[in-house]
């Protein structure tokens, strides 16, 4: 299926709205849901292609698992040792959190199992999981190390340290759910901090997690304790609407109870150091993650180079912030960042492609970006086409790039977006972007 975006130039966004449930988390919970003991009720939840991928594959594994009906998801736990032999190969389709965390879910299972996903998802390296759950005593076979994954059954795996060598929340996590099948310790140390959805929602399930520096350690044979899960806003969602706003003079927006965990919020420190006005109102807890409202405003921002301990912390908000950085004042600098090569798409490439196309001097680098920003311009882009290449956070940058642009946006190969972001346009239409879609 494929969709395009049109978006006619200026207007701002205003108005008071929540954007959907964080992805990470939505993932996580059904899938600790599905081993605990009992049932868990999760609300908040992202009814989105990716999170519904992991929801269909735990039934296949024959957990019975109620909606999702407007972000209410009932699992009905089977326990550690629960799952069931599924009869074909399990769909990710887009979503390489499902796939990397389902690898190590399903590498201490005494049955077999095959993962497969959708074109983007099938180029994308999963070795960087496969390699440490071999060590842990895994049988998983890949084609060239891509999908599709096999996994053969084993009777049971042992515990490892396992120094990271990229820092992958995704790959953390494998290892950590495979560490629960595994005799003895599982310890992952990071080579920086990266999101710990994980260790905050095992811990929520009742299983002990030590956290010591960079090093996190759990022993095998935990159970889990159902538990209630109150899914916050996705900060990577509201990051489109937090650059929408600062870059359209006039904008004023309230984006309710996002997720405001310190391993997601880079996004925010970065548009600070650019300049942007960004308030965090009513800062609380839900469900053992931070949550808050985020007041923005436009502003006037200037170039960066980005500190690179920010990188992972903001690590899929670069699409929108390469977008932020062509409407500062100056030059912008990203470097660290090479894992945007190997995401739903090569972010550096295709943004930078894409700026370009849209008349900006965009200079893409082995790790990064280089960006001369156009802020002293009312209009910063060119009018023109760019294609996302089926990556859903490309598309909704460049949808917001039309704020500041001199004429009309085509947006090309955006169906993705509805992996995480189902109501985009919907929303983004009602905030004033002034976007319409075609298939
Ligand atoms: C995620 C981790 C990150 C991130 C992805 C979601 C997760 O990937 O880019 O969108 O939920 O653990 P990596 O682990 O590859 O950095």
């Amino acid at each position: 299926m494929s969709r395009s975006f049109r978006v006619a130039p200026g207007g701002s966004l205003s108005g008071t709205f929540r954007v959907p449930g964080d992805k990470s988390i939505s993932h996580r919970s059904v899938m600790l849901g599905a081993i605990a003991d009992g049932v868990t009720e999760i609300t908040g939840f992202l009814e989105g292609a990716d999170a519904i991928s992991t929801m269909q594959i735990f039934r296949a594994l024959g957990v019975r698992i109620d909606g999702p009906q407007a972000g209410r998801v009932t699992v009905h736990g089977v326990g550690l040792h629960g799952l069931r032999a599924p009869a074909g190969p399990l769909d990710c389709g887009n979503a390489g959190t499902a796939m990397r965390l389902l690898m190590g879910l399903l590498a201490g299972q005494r049955f077999e199992s095959t993962l497969v996903g959708d074109e983007s998802l099938s180029a994308r390296p999963m070795r960087r999981v496969a390699e440490p759950l071999a060590a842990m005593g895994a049988r998983i076979e890949t084609r060239d190390g891509c999908p599709p994954v096999r996994i053969l059954p084993v009777e049971a795996l042992r515990g490892i340290r396992y120094p990271l060598p990229m820092a992958s929340a995704q790959v953390k996590s494998a290892l950590l759910l495979a560490g629960l099948y595994a005799r003895g310790e599982t310890t992952v140390i990071e080579p920086a901090p990266t999101r710990d959805h994980t260790e905050r929602m095992l811990g929520g399930f009742g299983v002990a997690v030590r956290r010591e520096g960079a090093a996190v350690t759990l022993r095998g044979g935990q159970s889990l304790r159902a538990t209630g899960i109150d899914v916050p806003a996705d900060i990577s969602s509201a990051a489109f609407f937090l650059v929408g706003a600062t870059i359209a003079a006039g904008s004023d927006l309230l984006l309710q109870h996002v997720g405001m965990n310190p391993t997601r919020t880079g996004v925010l420190a970065i548009l600070r150091l650019m300049g942007a006005d960004i308030e965090v109102r009513n800062e609380r807890e839900a469900g053992g993650e931070p949550v808050a409202d985020l007041r923005v405003r436009a502003a006037a921002l200037r170039g960066i180079a980005v500190p690179p301990e920010l990188v992972p912390l903001a690590i899929d908000e670069f699409p929108a912030l390469f977008v932020a950085a062509a409407c500062a004042r100056g030059r912008t600098v990203v470097s660290g960042a090479a894992e945007l090569r190997v995401k739903e798409s090569d972010r550096i490439a295709v943004m930078a492609e894409g700026l370009r196309a849209l008349g900006i001097d965009a200079t893409p680098t082995p790790d990064g970006m280089v960006i001369e920003g156009r802020g002293e311009q009312a209009a910063v882009f060119a009018p023109g086409a760019v294609y996302a290449h089926a990556d859903h956070r490309i598309a909704m940058s460049f949808a917001m790039a039309a704020l500041r642009a001199e004429g009309e946006l085509a947006v090309h190969d955006a169906a993705n977006v509805a992996t995480s972001f189902p109501a985009f346009e919907a929303l983004a239409r009602s905030a004033g972007l002034r976007i319409e879609s075609q298939a």
